[in-house]
């Protein structure tokens, strides 16, 4: 447990606070007018004028992202029903009550009790130590709806019944054009799943029953071009090199959202192939939604940051060049999960600081913070495929780092080349044994990083 000190309860006068700790974990803290208490509650006993003053707010602390799609819940909508104040999220509007974190929607957000200690505001996360507060901004008192207009223009997406299997979910996540609808499907897909897996009415697998599409189809709008043909980026110096880095960076990943979905419909019949075979169990499939739903976060980050920029999701040109290496590795897991997940994602870990660090240069803190929550969300990606590799050659009495070299000198094109962010590939559990010195079939086109 950490206890965190926020600051006198005088001074924190505004009505809301966007919070960050030492961790980077990002909150908002919420002070409240306390909701009076009704006719049958017992009379407060008189109270001092500093005690009258402290005991007049509440005080309330959830993380900042909101956990559909990451919307920004310090720009949230505060209501009171049935006694109890529920925020909404400015992006679909889904609510959540400032104190449980539930929402009428089924995902909940994670809240922490904040106390007033001797007139201090004192925040209080269980299950981590050593945490301090890095710092404490008022949110603007006006609540900005920034895409509230999206509210109102939204389709709601096509839900399938309970009877639904996860593969067919898949599939139909696969096959919607509609990158909006693709995130609402997915994050309600993970959402359900995860619910399930606790009741005794889990969702069936529905291995083998249905195929999923071989590459997931795009809206006609989408001008396609080589990766090759991509325009220039430039160094982020001008508003309109940002834009075209945050256009490239949201179209790899709306194609992540697809490999992680993919991954599950497509290996669903998977069999370990030493006696006795094992299929994989189902926190395998759980893991990989977890990895789709946080991909239709960041789409939703990057899409979002676009439009404060000016312009929006299609307004340039974009390849399909990862779905390429998930076509070539569509015959076997070891293949799909060494390539996509151990090269593309990890290469990706090499290249976002350089990225954020471009940014922060061009003075777009608010890029900045979008990226740096990608990042942190891609180190936990790599660590997926690694685990989930190295289960494969557990049962199979494999060498996980001689399985992956191998796949990727056939199935991959291009060398594997740094400079590597050692740090951040070790957190994920990739030793340099894995990628030193290695390199795929020739080609000289670019290395596509992220996923
Ligand atoms: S409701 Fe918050 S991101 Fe969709
Ligand atoms: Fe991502
Ligand atoms: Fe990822």
């Amino acid at each position: 447990m950490s206890t965190i000190d926020l600051g006198s309860a005088a001074a924190l006068d505004h009505s809301r606070y966007a919070v960050t700790l030492s961790s980077g974990k990002r909150l908002v803290v919420f002070r409240l007018p306390r909701i009076s208490p009704g006719p049958s509650e017992p009379a407060l006993p008189t109270l001092s004028d500093t005690a009258a003053q402290e005991n007049a707010w509440s005080y309330y602390a959830m993380e900042a992202e909101c956990p559909h799609a990451g919307g920004p819940m310090t720009d949230a909508h505060i209501d009171i029903e049935d006694s109890a104040y529920v925020a909404s999220c400015p992006w679909h509007a889904y609510d959540f009550n400032v104190e449980t974190g539930e929402s009428s929607y089924g995902v909940k957000a994670c809240t922490f009790p904040v106390e007033i200690s001797n007139g201090r505001v004192m925040l209080r996360i269980a299950n981590a130590s050593n945490l301090t507060l890095s710092a404490i901004e008022p949110v603007s008192e006006k609540v900005k709806f920034k895409h509230g207009s999206r509210i109102d223009a939204w389709a709601p997406p096509k839900y399938l019944d309970d009877k639904a299997t996860l593969s067919d979910w898949c599939v139909h996540i696969l096959n919607t054009t509609d990158p909006e609808l693709k995130i609402e499907l997915t994050t309600h897909l993970f959402s359900i799943f995860a619910t399930r897996e606790q009741t005794a009415n889990p969702m069936e697998l529905g291995a083998g029953t249905v195929q999923p599409p071989d590459e997931p189809p795009r809206e006609e709008s989408i001008n396609q071009v080589a990766p090759s043909r991509m325009p220039r980026a430039g160094r982020g110096g001008t508003v309109k090199s940002r834009i075209a880095m945050l256009h490239a960076l949201a179209n790899i990943e709306q194609w992540a959202i697809d490999l992680a979905i993919d991954i599950c419909v497509r290996f669903a019949t998977f069999q370990t192939v030493t006696a006795p075979s094992q299929p994989l169990p189902r926190t395998f499939y759980y893991d990989w939604l977890k990895v789709a739903n946080d991909e239709a976060k960041h789409f939703s980050l990057l899409r979002a940051r676009l439009e404060e920029l000016g312009s929006s999701f299609g307004a340039l040109p974009v390849h399909h060049g990862l779905w390429e290496s998930a076509v070539r590795t569509a015959h076997d897991l070891r293949a799909r999960i060494s390539v996509i997940a151990l090269v593309h994602e990890a290469r990706g870990l090499d290249v976002n600081p350089l990225t954020i660090e471009k940014f922060r240069k061009a003075q777009d803190p608010e890029s900045v913070e979008v990226l740096d929550i990608i990042h942190n969300d891609e180190i936990t990606h790599v660590t997926t495929g690694h685990r989930w590799l190295s289960w494969i050659c557990e049962q199979e009495g494999t060498d996980p780092v001689k399985v992956f070299r191998e796949n990727v000198q056939e199935h991959f094109r291009g060398a594997v080349k740094g400079p590597f962010n050692v740090e951040a590939r070790a957190m994920a559990g990739m030793g340099t044994q894995y990628y030193e010195d290695l390199s795929g079939q020739p080609w000289s086109g670019e290395i596509i990083a992220g996923g």
